[in-house]
């Protein structure tokens, strides 16, 4: 049988697919404990800045079902208060200690917390909380705040400043030809992945704890936990074998696993807390973001000068930072380049990374400014950026280690039919539409991070991998089956893959899309240790015909570790490990960035995306009814679960463009729209035709496997493509995200 089109590089279907679709995976608030569960509510702040006055329990205590309720005046003194709350994606600042004191920094802060012995008692006897406040000014609108200094300067530590500038950006500017200069806002974007932040605390009789919780990466909540209650690491284990769709918001521990567990802790019993739809919208979100770009060119359209300045909004307790501007110094040649960020502490929770954050951010400026000033050079757009490619990164100075951009572009606008574009805005139509062609070029970060997998042979060639790696909804299960079944001769179905414990072997969290080049490629030397080991054995044996043969001269056929040349001359597995004594093989392998390389190269993914938009001139409605996506991301795993992908990232970059946008009413501070009715995000009607190319691009640094991941890359880009389309269409720049109706007209 030949399996080898069934392993790396075949459109496998995810192997954890039929226990989602049938509804028997189980999600973090979908677990039951031996004990019974008692079950939580989140009471949340109905101000955005000020303090608590009065707390009224009578009638909520009292309440049939309600077995405690804890406040900032009756939390449990654990050892927490002053030890470390840091987890392992921490930022500088006073991560958020639920029920600290009585201040209150933004909308929707957790207050209290009711504990019932169902969730309706628990819910029902939270609204019979009375609580009064002492209210002060929110601060809430950043375009206000970024020119007030109400926060002294001095107090936002930690923020990593940009590359240094290059050349003399200013001065060149003012002496090119070409000038633009323009200023881009959005407001902050939520997540709303569909599984709610959840934990089922399950307590055991010797105190150990047994989480099922909604993260990103079980071994960050397990040591967060740990070091907050002052917990042996081996009495907590944390699980989440399922995660509904995360998209970066479950990248930190999130309230409801530190206040189940302190409930569990106090009242010795299992405690299960979701949140609702609702509490979503008050802790996780994109933040708001104002940015200036200047860009300059010569008359032969060669970028002669770029600066890019930003102001994003952080809360008052952390410096939420991201990399919003730096991609203005490296996607294009460019000798004269400022680039200057800023932050503004507002009455709002700590924003956090969502999918490519600060790239979907910064390149919708970037992407938007150079696209209009191709036109004022008059030269397409595609051709523009064509001719500003650089192959190095600037900023660091250092080499890539593969660029596939050129052939992006190429086969995307092949596909997508752009040498039929009509140059001019406004002429081209279809019937009573305006019809717009825009492209932008995506960039973001290929990573590598230390991390490492078991695997496991055994007598009968079945083959476990294990990692505490997590499946955010990205097909982890599926690809590290299938980097696993390719050295061992076998169809992905048969192998066992094992990940979202804590318990496993040590994983980052699954974010930066790093998983299937981190973990994939421990998966690999795992395996290759594993087939030295059973090599070594094999050798042992009495004129043994592998006697002198290298791993690499060997494969795995049928259960026989054979001679690749000639599939024949080999030995049995369960012979080996007769042999050698042994029931199965188990080895460890570990990956991580080679600090050597690193100093002279670096790694991004890099797209380029085509959209066709149809604007409705009488009643202003937009559709983008076309988009290519071309993708260079080196070696593709699993061209199905790697489309998948990039077609959430382009209708998530739909939705960043037409849609989404979190709406503050700024006098009271408080978010309006913190529901899937109210806060919109691209529906089925919204979506047309989405096309994913996968370039060629071999890399045989970006990882071991050459594998440079595509969580992110896919969302990049694509906002500005659907603006630059509506320009064409319209003959109107549209720098203020979401463009909806209001504002075509
Ligand atoms: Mo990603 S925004 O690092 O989950």
């Amino acid at each position: 049988m030949d399996t080898s089109s069934r392993v790396i590089g075949f459109p496998v279907s995810r192997i954890d697919g039929p226990l989602k679709v049938t509804g028997t995976a189980p999600y973090a608030a979908e677990h039951e404990a031996p004990d019974g569960l008692l079950h939580g509510f989140v009471t949340v702040a109905t101000i955005a800045s000020g303090r608590i006055a009065e707390i009224d329990l009578t009638e909520a205590e009292t309440f049939p079902g309600v077995v405690k309720i804890y406040t900032h005046q009756n939390r449990p003194r654990t050892a927490w208060w002053d030890k470390a709350w840091k987890d392992e994606v921490a930022l500088p600042g006073h991560p958020l200690r639920p029920l600290e004191n009585d201040r209150i920094l933004f909308d929707g802060q957790p207050v209290a917390l009711v504990i019932g012995t169902s969730f309706e008692a628990a819910r029902d006897a939270a609204s019979l909380i009375r609580m009064t406040y002492h209210e002060d000014e929110p601060h809430t609108d950043l375009r206000f705040e970024q020119d007030q200094s109400y926060v002294p300067k001095e107090k936002r530590s930690g923020i990593s400043p940009p590359p240094k500038p290059r050349g003399d950006a200013d001065r060149a500017f003012s002496q090119s030809p070409y000038q633009i200069s323009a200023d881009y806002f959005q407001e902050g974007e939520h997540h709303n992945p569909m599984e709610l932040f959840a934990s089922t605390v399950i307590y055991g009789e010797d105190g150990s704890l047994t989480i099922h919780d909604k993260t990103q990466g079980s071994q960050n909540v397990q040591s967060y936990i740990a070091s907050v209650f002052e917990l042996k690491p081996d009495k907590v284990r944390v699980l989440n074998k399922f995660v509904g769709g995360a998209f970066g918001s479950g990248l930190r521990p999130k309230h409801q696993v530190f206040l189940s567990v302190m409930a569990a802790l106090d009242l010795k019993r299992s405690v299960k807390l979701e949140l609702s739809r609702r509490e979503m919208f008050y802790l996780t979100w994109r933040p708001a973001t104002v940015q200036t770009v200047s860009m300059a060119a010569d008359d032969e359209g060669h970028l002669t000068a770029i600066m890019h300045h930003a102001v994003q909004a952080t809360s008052l307790y952390e410096d939420y930072q991201e990399v919003v501007v730096n991609w203005s110094g490296l996607a294009y040649r460019c000798d004269n380049v400022k680039l200057t960020y800023e932050l503004t502490e507002l009455n709002v929770s700590t924003p956090g990374d969502m999918r490519a954050p600060g790239a979907a951010t910064g390149v919708f400026a970037l992407e938007s400014v150079i696209d209009e000033l191709s036109y004022e050079v008059g030269i397409d757009p595609l051709d523009m950026r064509i001719r500003n490619f650089v192959h190095i990164d600037q900023n660091m100075d250092k080499q890539l280690t593969s660029k596939a951009l050129h052939a992006c572009y190429r086969e995307g606008a092949e596909r997508f039919g752009w040498a039929s574009r009509s140059p001019a805005p406004r002429s081209m139509r279809d019937g009573r539409d305006l019809v717009g062609w825009g492209m932008a070029t995506g960039v973001w970060e290929a990573s590598l991070m230390q991390s490492t997998a078991k695997v496991k042979l055994e007598r009968n060639g079945h083959v476990t991998v294990s990692a505490a790696a997590s499946d955010i909804g990205t097909g982890t299960y599926t690809i590290l089956a299938q980097v696993g079944a390719d050295s061992f001769g076998i169809g992905a179905e048969q192998v066992t893959v094992a990940i979202g414990d804590s318990s496993l072997p040590k994983s980052p969290v699954e974010g930066g899309s790093w998983t299937a080049a981190s973990s994939g490629s421990a998966v690999q030397v795992a395996a290759t240790t594993v087939r030295q080991t059973l090599l070594k054995h094999a050798r042992d044996l009495p004129n043994s015909p592998l006697k002198d043969a290298s791993v690499e001269q060997t494969a795995i056929r049928d259960g026989r570790l054979v001679l690749a040349v000639n599939d024949q001359a080999g030995v049995a597995i369960a012979d080996i490990m007769d042999a050698a004594g042994v029931d199965f093989i188990e080895e460890l392998g570990e990956v991580g960035p080679d600090q050597a390389q690193m100093k002279t190269f670096i790694s991004y993914t890099h797209s380029a995306a085509f959209v066709e938009v149809k604007v409705d001139e009488e009643l202003g409605v937009i559709r983008v009814t076309r988009v290519v996506s071309a993708i260079a991301a080196g070696r593709i795993l699993n061209p199905k679960t790697a489309r998948s992908q990039i077609l959430g990232g382009v209708v998530m970059g739909i939705g960043m463009a037409l849609h989404e946008e979190g709406m503050f009413d700024h006098r009271t501070g408080r978010i309006m729209n913190h529901n899937l009715a109210e806060y919109h995000v691209p529906a089925h009607a919204d979506i047309h035709d989405i096309e994913v190319i996968f370039v060629e691009e071999h890399d045989d640094k970006a990882s071991p496997l050459g594998v440079k991941g595509l969580g992110e890359i896919g969302i990049v880009g694509v906002a500005a493509a659907v603006a630059n389309a509506i320009y064409h269409a319209t003959g109107t720049r549209f720098r203020h995200l979401p463009i909806t109706i209001d504002k075509l007209y």
